[in-house]
């Protein structure tokens, strides 16, 4: 089976992306590094397709949060972001070009697709600033999930932002998500102090990818068995991002 990463480089309108920081962008420097990125998604044994910049969106590069793909069909999302509102129609042509089945979230649900954590085929969905209740709903119903609401942690982007799931009923995880891990049955692997940016790891089989310079986290994911590839993503850390929100994800 063909895995494909669907990723997109950031623009120069990146430099206007949503972010907690006042941490200047660098354009070029974060298109050097999702070029890394995308090295990073091929050595893990993933088919890349790069679209071009769509300067008309500024958080366009971080597509996980645009596009839920699941069961041959790919939900565009809405997100609770007015701005991000429409990056998934960016997305159609490509989607529907690999065979994928469109559907949409519709008003007045909101979804961003760093709130959508699977543990195996059931859907843990973060409710907060960019997703309601009825975007749950809708991604339930449209996709044909089991899927249940955990409130995002306050001052955490997305759930993902916090949390990855890692196999063999493991999940890694900051200290505020520890209660979800007992509620659902998974071991928590807490995440290093001082290394949180490192909850977003992407995990893909027994291979991971993680932000760069954070060495406790690297040691402690190769004792727990999975290869891992630090990648600096430092650019993206500055709009609140990690490396799961740079890429769609999907068996072909
Ligand atoms: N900059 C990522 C986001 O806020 O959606």
């Amino acid at each position: 089976m063909r895995w494909i990463a669907l990723t997109r480089t950031p623009g120069n309108s990146y430099v206007k992306a949503i972010s907690s920081t006042s941490a200047r962008i660098d354009p070029d420097e974060a298109r050097r590094q999702h070029d890394g990125y995308c090295r990073a998604l091929r050595n893990i044994g993933l088919e890349v397709i790069t679209l071009p910049p769509d300067e008309g969106f500024p958080d366009g590069c971080f597509v996980e949060d645009a596009v839920v793909v699941r069961n041959g069909k790919a939900l565009l999302t809405r997100s609770g972001a007015p701005s991000r509102q429409g990056e998934g129609e960016t997305l159609r042509p490509t989607l529907e070009a690999h065979g994928l089945h469109i559907v949409q979230v519709e008003p007045p649900g909101t979804l961003d697709g760093g709130d959508v954590l699977w543990v195996e085929n059931v859907a843990y969905v973060g409710l907060g600033d960019r997703t309601n209740q009825e975007g749950i709903a809708q991604l339930a119903a449209k996709l044909g999930v089991e899927a249940h609401a955990v409130p995002v942690p306050p001052g955490m982007l997305h759930l993902k932002s916090g949390a990855a799931y890692l196999g063999n009923g493991r999940l890694y995880a900051v200290a505020a998500l520890a209660p979800l891990a007992a509620e659902i049955g998974l071991d928590w692997v807490p995440v290093p102090e001082g290394e949180e940016p490192t909850a977003d790891a992407l995990v893909f089989g027994a291979k991971a990818i993680i932000p760069a310079g954070y060495p406790k986290a690297a040691t402690l994911l190769k004792e727990l068995g999975l290869q891992v590839q630090p990648v600096n993503l430092s650019e993206f850390a500055k709009a609140d991002g990690g490396p799961t929100c740079l890429s769609v994800i999907w068996p072909q």
